[in-house]
């Protein structure tokens, strides 16, 4: 191909900016080529606090990326994705080249759609038990190179993430750079802007620390309740074989494909990485659930 359309950049613009990311940072950038698309991280939306090695910022990419690939094929471009290390462009994520054309499948349309409906459910879910409609959906997962989505569900593994997950909350609402951080990215609006911090309505202390962000005002429950809360969602943990830059990506890519799948079929989910900031935490986790690999980021699924 040479060159793209003002109605193709707008479409797979649009498609990246509603992309899930760390405290809604945004911390992304497209550049338009004749022959592909590069996708930058930004470096300058870095949380040095919540994030000091940048793995949020790039499983926040990942996302971003995953909304590209799909814009190009409802526009119905194959995509070709190289993920770049480049110490010459240490921010280049991802080239993504354009190498043939294909209609779309439905999965892809109704994938595409679920981009505008998908938003963070950090409220409860209902009470309706989801086990058997979510492994529908997960067979429905392409799934990228080498990462793992392992569903926690065993009463064992559950007590032992409300443990970690209580640790974490107790430490981080006692944090005062990380809550001064997550307060400058705070938006004093509920629906703020691609890239303009998180919703004003994660301050509400209801919403629980699992699934929410933990300031210091929220009020963290005891470790039988929230066992018993997160016995009754459906959670997935992202791991990857290893723990490097394009790990990262990848999970984040993998995380964004499972979500929007489960969007088309009319569910509701969340992700978190907060607790996973800790190192005791993902510790913790790949000895509880002897993981093979690194524990990146927990979904939560359930219905709205
Ligand atoms: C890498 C990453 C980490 C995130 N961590 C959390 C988290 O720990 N807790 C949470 O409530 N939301 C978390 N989120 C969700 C973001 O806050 C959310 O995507 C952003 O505010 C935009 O809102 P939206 O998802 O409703 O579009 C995370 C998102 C990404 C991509």
């Amino acid at each position: 191909m040479t060159g793209w359309t003002q109605g193709e950049k707008h479409l797979i613009a649009a498609a990246a900016a509603a992309a899930p990311s760390v405290h809604n940072t945004q911390p992304w950038m497209l550049e338009f080529h004749d022959e592909y698309v590069s996708l930058y991280e930004r470096l300058d939306r870095a949380l040095p606090r919540h994030d000091p090695l940048g793995r949020d910022r790039l499983i926040s990419c990942g996302a971003a990326l995953e909304h590209v690939l799909l814009a190009m094929r409802v526009l119905g471009w194959v995509p070709d994705v190289e993920l770049r290390h480049d110490r010459t462009h240490p921010d280049e994520v991802a080239r993504i080249s354009a190498v043939g054309r294909a209609e779309p499948s439905d999965v892809e349309l109704d994938r595409h759609r679920a981009i505008t409906a998908r938003r963070s459910h950090r409220k409860p879910f209902a009470a309706r038990r989801l086990d058997g409609d979510m492994r529908r959906v997960l067979l429905g997962v392409r799934g990228i190179d080498g990462v793992g989505l392992r569903v926690v569900s065993e009463p064992a593994e559950i007590a032992a993430l409300a443990r970690l997950l209580n640790h974490s909350a107790l430490v981080l609402r006692a944090d005062c750079a990380y809550q001064r951080e997550l307060a400058a990215w705070t938006a004093p609006v509920r629906q703020p802007l691609p890239g303009a911090g998180v919703s004003s309505a994660t301050r509400r202390v209801s919403t629980l620390p699992w699934a929410g962000l933990v300031r210091r005002t929220t009020a963290i429950p005891d470790i039988g309740f929230l066992a018993d809360r997160l016995s009754r969602e459906f959670l997935l943990l992202v791991e990857t074989p290893d723990d490097g830059r394009l790990d990262h990506v990848r999970a984040g890519m993998a995380a964004e494909q499972t979500w929007l799948t489960t969007v088309a079929a009319g569910l509701a989910g969340s992700l978190l990485t907060q607790p996973f900031q800790l190192h005791e935490v993902r510790a913790g986790l790949m000895e509880a659930l002897t993981l093979g690999g690194f524990p990146q980021l927990l979904l939560r699924f359930g219905h709205p």
